[in-house]
Formats: structure tokens, C-alpha cells, sequence
């Protein structure tokens, strides 16, 4: 059957002047409880609260109903492990079993409605598991990724003040096992806050110690476990926090709500990606980043698609042909990934000699977000695929794109570079440094005008202050999204770089001042500053600096040597920091504020002219010298 011909600018148009109306036809695919008293309320900072009154429960929404409906049978999750050798299908009635019992298992360890449970999981089944067995029960889920260390993980402890903790014995990367135990002992150690129990899901591949107060082990607590049923939520219940990288060393609890985002979740499905019920659906990302949470977990299921959980990386598990085998082997409707992934495939398979030996028959389109898609990669990828192959801009904060290209309603036309048109219920501008839109074409602060459509984060965590600060303080009205670009005369949107000292490496979003803050505290460090450098595979790479205390002469490479293991032991191996040099003296303006995105153009190869209030121009020289 085709579908009728729709307009992406009718729709827009729409969502923009009824709100209401666009919302409510969207909430209408979902299963409510109890209906919403009103579709919308402004709240505070003036962001909307969506379907105030209304009461849904997640997991009955993305397992229950579909199993009510007669599709028990029908493929749930697809698990693809290459590195354990593993691969397995659970459909919607097996997984309704399993959540049922794990929210049972929680709830007798004293999980209640409102309680956070923390999630620190590999890619898996399990991990899917747990998100959903919180939402079963009310309680509210804050899954840390894996490669953050015990210091981070101690922060995200204290500040969500867990009763549980849901963990693996081990995750793998590649074919390196990477103990959890003692990065949870080292993170229980440190934090002030003490989850009352660990739940442990213990892998072949390694044993942990669950003969010890409070800890259990996930098989045999399910074994007891009496099934939870679905409990009634309020739409503006928290569904979960999830922390993002702010311009502080301290993460931002990024909280959910979970009438709003599941109606954007579930109407994304159709008019974004354009997958039916039934099909795959193939986010190739981590559980513990928002796209996991978004695009592995929820809206796959919400819209009765089996979603694929791979627990690999693109290229060396085994080779970089392992996306193209899956997608063809589960016959992937739509597949989403970071575009680092496709370099590191372009890297390893130039000729994309992988790809043409798949069978791509089924595959309708591929989605790239969590940097900006340079248009080599772009043009690489579309010239060896029939599908459109589409970016879209993406943040922890909204949960879902602010931009893209809307498949299942209309595709547009694909602008290399540019991260597609807003989508419904978003009205962007790009504003200078006044706070006064500049004309198309030219660069300025990306903003969007609130209200702002379902599914935005409805606060930081027990933070109204820091929400308040981080994003609507500077330009009162509007959302201030972070990233710097510029809106064309079509209104196609392309997101250049962060306004913060955030940082992009390998599509994961990292806190520049997060790794200054372990770096000055090494005995021999006065000063320091960290910028993300241009890396060809993974978009940037942190590179660090220091001016060493009067006295001090260590051995350089001794002393980077220890800063790298810092960051590594602090912040996790995801940092990636690898090089630091010493200099003599940071380039700074006259007020003393360090000119970061002086050292950045440097370090990029960019001959930038010294900036007009630099204190000492020959800081500057030391960095021409390393850089060219
Ligand atoms: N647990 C423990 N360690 C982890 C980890 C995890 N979940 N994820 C990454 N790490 C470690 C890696 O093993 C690596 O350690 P090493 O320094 O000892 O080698 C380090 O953190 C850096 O990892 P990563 O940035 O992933 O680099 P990589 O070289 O292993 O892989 C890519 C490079 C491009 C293949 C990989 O980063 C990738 O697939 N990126 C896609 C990201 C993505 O999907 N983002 C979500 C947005 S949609
Ligand atoms: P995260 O919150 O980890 O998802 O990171 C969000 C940030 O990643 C955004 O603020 C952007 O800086 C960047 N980003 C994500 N998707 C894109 C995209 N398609 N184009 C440009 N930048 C992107």
C-alpha cells in the first residue's frame, strides 16, 4: 500500500501554531492509562510540561500491549555479540516474562516508585532489561557507560543517590575483559552515598565476588523473583536521568520525563526513520549514551520493531564488514550509527569491498548523528549505498533530533554538511553575541524558541539553579542549544562546533574542563588548559597543556606519561587523552582568561592572527613552534 503524499512544511507549520493539536494526534498511538487534564502547561523557565494529568507506564507501552495485541511471537531484541561469540533472538512475550521478573527481583530489594537505580551494564540484553524493569515499577533508571571510571562513577552515585546498583561481572572490549567489580569497589569507596544493594549478572567470561553483604546474583535473584505488574506513572514522572558533560568538571543529570518523550519517540519511528512495526531497527550506539536509551531501547519497541543489541565495535570484531553482515542477516530496515564508526570502516575498507559482498536489500536508509557528518564521509558512504544516507542533530538534552530529514513524511533534499531542517515543534534562530538574530548564512549561537515540543529534559537533577544557568539564562525565551552554525535561506541547519568547552571524541560528548580539573592537581602542574584537536577518525582528539611549578623539571615524557594515566584512572579510557605538552606560559588575554580557541586553531594547522587582547604574544610562539 502507498502511503498518502505529506508535506514536511504543512506539518511543521502546524506543529508550530497548534502545538496541541500535533501532540495529541501523536500521544493518540500510545496506551494511556488515564487520559492527560491538559496537552500542555508552561512551567517554569518557560518550558512546556506535556500531558500534565495523564497517567502511561513505558514498559506496558513497549512490551505489554504489543504481547495484549497477539504479537508475543514476534522478534523483540536481536543481540549480535562478536565478542563473546554470541547471537540470540528473545521475542515480546519472553521479554515481558523477563522484565516482569527482574522488576520483581528489584522491587523485593526495596525498589520503589520514584527510587534511582543504577545501571552499569555492557551493551545487552540485560542492559535493555533493566531499563525497562525500572520503568515497570516506577522507579527511575541512570545507567553510567562503561568506560567512565570509578571517580566518575562515584559522582553519578552520589549525585542520584541510588537504593540499587544492576551490574555485569565484565564487559568487553574487543578482546580485552574489563573487570566491573573493582571499578564499582573503587566507586562505593569513594562516594558518600551507599546503594543499599548490587545485583550482579555474572558473565562466563568472568566470575565476580558475590559472597559478600548486599551484593546478589542476578540469575538466582530472578529465580526467586515473583513478576512485577506494570505500575501507573504520571506522564511527567522522571522515566530516567542520564548525565552529559557540561562546562564544569561536575556532569549534568539530564532528567526525562516519560509522557512527553515517549510520544516523540513513538511518533519519530513513522515520520523520521519510516519504519513500520515488525521490521529491524539498528541503533549502533551504547546503552549509556541518549541514543542507546532513545534508539536501542525504547522507541524500537514502542513501535513493535525488533531492535539489534551489538556488543562490538565497527571494525576489529572481527573485521570492518561485521555492520554490513548484520544488517543483511537481520534484514535492518533502518540503521543508525556515529559517523567515527563509518571513518573507522572507510579506514579499514576503502573500497567498501565489505559492503558490496552484503545484501542490503532490506535497508532503507542510515542515519548518522552525534557529530557533525563531514561530507567525505557523507559522500563516501551515499556513493557506495542506494539509500539516502541522512544526518540529523541530536543531544542528550532533547532526547530525540532537533533536525533531520523526515523520511517517513517527505524526503527532502540532502545539503552535505548540514544537519537537515528543524524538526516539528522546533524554531531555531542563530543569534550574536547581542542576543540579535544574524541573517542566513552567517554563524552565530543556535537557539530555539520555547516552548518546546515533547520529550525536551524536563530539569538537571535536583539542579534548577544549573538548568536555569546552562540554558536559558543568556538569551531569555529561547533554549540556548551549545552549538554554534548557521541556518541557510532553506532553512537547513548546519551545526559547526560547541560554544562551550565541550568536546567531541569519537561521537561522545566529553568535558575539556573535566580533564584540566586531574591535570592541575598533579603535584608539578601551576596551570593547564585541554582542547579537542581535529582527528580524522575520531572527529577530535583532547590534547593537553601545562606550565610547570616554579622548581619543578620533570622528564617530559615521564610526566605526560602520568597526566595520561590520570585522565585514564579519573575521567575513564573514553577520554582518550594522549598527549600533553609542557610550555613555559598559556596564551591569555589581559584579563587572564586562557585563548583556548587560539591554541585550538594552532594545534589545527590554522595561522590565526593574535587575538587583539592577548596578554604576552610570545606565549603564542611556543605553540607555532610545536605546531608547524
Ligand atoms: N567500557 C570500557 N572501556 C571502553 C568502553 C566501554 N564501554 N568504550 C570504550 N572504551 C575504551 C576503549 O577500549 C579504548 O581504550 P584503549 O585506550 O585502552 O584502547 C578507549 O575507551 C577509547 O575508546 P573509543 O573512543 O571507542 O576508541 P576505539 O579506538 O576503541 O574505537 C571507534 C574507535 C570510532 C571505532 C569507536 O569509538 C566507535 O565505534 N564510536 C562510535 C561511538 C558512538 O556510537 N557514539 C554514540 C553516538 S550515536
Ligand atoms: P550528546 O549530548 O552526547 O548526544 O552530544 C550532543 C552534541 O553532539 C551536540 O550538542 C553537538 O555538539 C554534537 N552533535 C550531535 N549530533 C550532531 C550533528 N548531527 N551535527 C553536528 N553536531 C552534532
Amino acid at each position: 500500500m502507498t502511503k498518502p503524499q505529506q508535506s514536511y512544511a504543512r506539518i511543521y507549520t502546524n506543529a508550530l501554531d497548534n502545538p496541541q493539536d500535533h501532540w495529541e494526534q501523536a500521544a493518540q498511538a500510545l496506551h494511556w492509562d488515564e487520559p492527560w487534564r491538559e496537552t500542555y502547561e508552561t512551567g517554569e523557565n518557560g518550558l512546556a510540561r506535556w500531558f500534565v494529568g495523564g497517567m502511561i507506564n513505558a514498559c506496558y507501552n513497549c512490551v505489554d500491549r504489543h504481547v495484549a495485541a497477539g504479537h508475543g511471537d514476534q522478534t523483540a531484541l536481536i543481540y549480535e555479540s562478536p565478542v563473546t561469540g554470541t547471537s540470540s533472538l528473545t521475542s515480546f512475550a519472553q521479554l515481558q516474562e523477563s522484565v516482569a521478573k527482574l522488576a520483581g527481583a528489584i522491587a523485593a530489594r526495596g525498589v520503589g516508585m520514584g527510587d534511582r537505580v543504577l545501571i552499569y551494564l555492557p551493551n545487552s540484553p540485560q542492559a535493555v532489561m533493566a531499563m525497562l524493569a525500572c520503568a515497570r515499577i516506577g522507579a527511575v533508571h541512570s545507567v553510567v557507560f562503561g568506560g567512565f571510571a570509578a571517580p566518575e562513577l562515584a559522582k553519578r552515585i552520589d549525585d542520584a543517590r541510588p537504593t540499587l546498583v544492576l551490574t555485569a561481572s565484565c564487559g568487553i572490549e574487543v578482546s580485552k575483559i574489563i573487570a566491573y567489580q573493582p571499578i564499582l569497589d573503587n566507586a562505593y569507596a569513594l562516594a558518600r552515598h551507599k546503594p543499599a544493594a548490587t545485583i550482579m549478572w555474572q558473565r562466563p567470561q568472568l566470575a565476580a565476588d558475590v559472597d559478600r553483604a548486599d551484593w546478589f546474583d542476578w540469575d538466582a535473584e530472578i529465580a526467586e523473583a515473583t513478576p512485577a505488574a506494570c505500575v501507573q506513572v504520571e506522564a511527567t514522572h522522571p522515566l530516567y536521568l542520564l548525565y552529559t558533560s557540561g562546562t564544569t568538571g561536575k556532569p549534568k543529570g539530564i532528567v526525562r520525563d516519560t509522557g512527553g518523550h515517549l510520544v516523540t519517540l513513538q511518533w519519530s519511528m513513522n515520520a523520521i526513520y519510516d519504519c513500520a512495526a515488525g521490521e529491524a531497527f539498528w541503533a549502533a550506539s551504547d546503552v549509556g549514551w541518549v541514543v542507546g536509551h532513545s534508539y536501542i531501547c525504547y522507541a524500537p519497541l514502542l513501535n513493535r520493531n525488533a531492535t539489534v543489541i551489538f556488543e562490538g565495535k565497527p571494525v576489529g570484531t572481527p573485521d570492518a564488514g561485521v555492520f554490513w553482515q548484520i544488517m543483511a542477516k537481520h534484514k535492518v530496515s533502518a540503521f543508525f550509527t556515529a559517523p567515527t564508526a563509518i571513518r573507522a570502516i572507510k579506514q579499514a575498507d576503502p573500497n567498501g569491498d565489505d559492503l558490496q559482498e552484503a545484501d542490503l536489500s532490506s535497508l532503507r536508509a542510515i542515519f548518522l548523528a552525534g557529530e557533525r557528518t563531514d561530507s567525505a564521509t557523507l559522500e563516501w558512504l551515499g556513493g557506495l549505498l542506494d539509500v539516502p544516507v541522512i544526518d540529523h542533530w541530536w543531544q542528550t538534552e532533547t532526547g530525540s533530533m532537533i533536525c533531520g530529514n523526515p523520511l517517513g513524511i517527505e524526503r527532502l533534499p540532502i545539503k552535505p554538511g548540514a544537519a537537515g531542517v528543524p524538526m516539528p515543534g522546533w524554531e531555531l534562530a542563530c543569534l550574536d553575541e547581542q542576543g540579535h538574530p544574524v541573517p542566513a548564512g552567517e554563524t552565530g549561537t543556535i537557539v530555539a524558541r520555547l516552548p518546546l515540543p515533547p520529550g525536551f529534559t524536563s530539569g538537571i537533577w535536583e539542579d534548577d539553579a544549573q538548568f536555569h544557568a546552562s540554558y536559558f539564562a543568556e538569551y531569555p525565551g529561547y533554549y540556548m542549544t551549545g552549538d554554534a552554525g548557521y541556518l541557510d535561506d532553506d532553512g537547513y541547519c548546519f551545526v559547526m562546533a560547541r560554544v562551550d568547552d565541550v568536546i567531541n571524541v569519537a561521537g561522545h560528548r566529553l568535558s575539556s574542563s573535566a580533564m584540566e580539573e586531574v591535570l592541575a592537581r598533579h603535584p608539578a602542574v601551576s596551570e593547564c588548559a585541554v582542547i579537542g584537536r581535529a582527528d580524522e577518525l575520531k572527529g577530535q582528539l583532547p590534547l593537553g597543556f601545562v606550565v610547570l611549578k616554579k622548581g619543578q623539571s620533570p622528564d617530559p615524557q615521564e610526566l605526560e606519561a602520568q597526566l595520561v594515566a590520570r585522565v585514564r584512572e579519573e575521567i575513564g579510557p573514553v577520554a582518550a587523552l594522549k598527549q600533553v605538552h609542557i610550555l613555559a606560559a598559556l596564551p591569555k588575554t589581559r584579563s587572564g582568561k586562557i585563548l583556548r580557541k587560539t591554541i585550538r586553531q594552532l594545534a589545527d594547522g590554522e595561522n590565526p592572527a593574535d587575538p587583539a587582547t592577548i596578554d604576552d604574544p610570545s606565549a603564542l610562539d611556543a605553540l607555532r613552534a610545536i605546531f608547524t
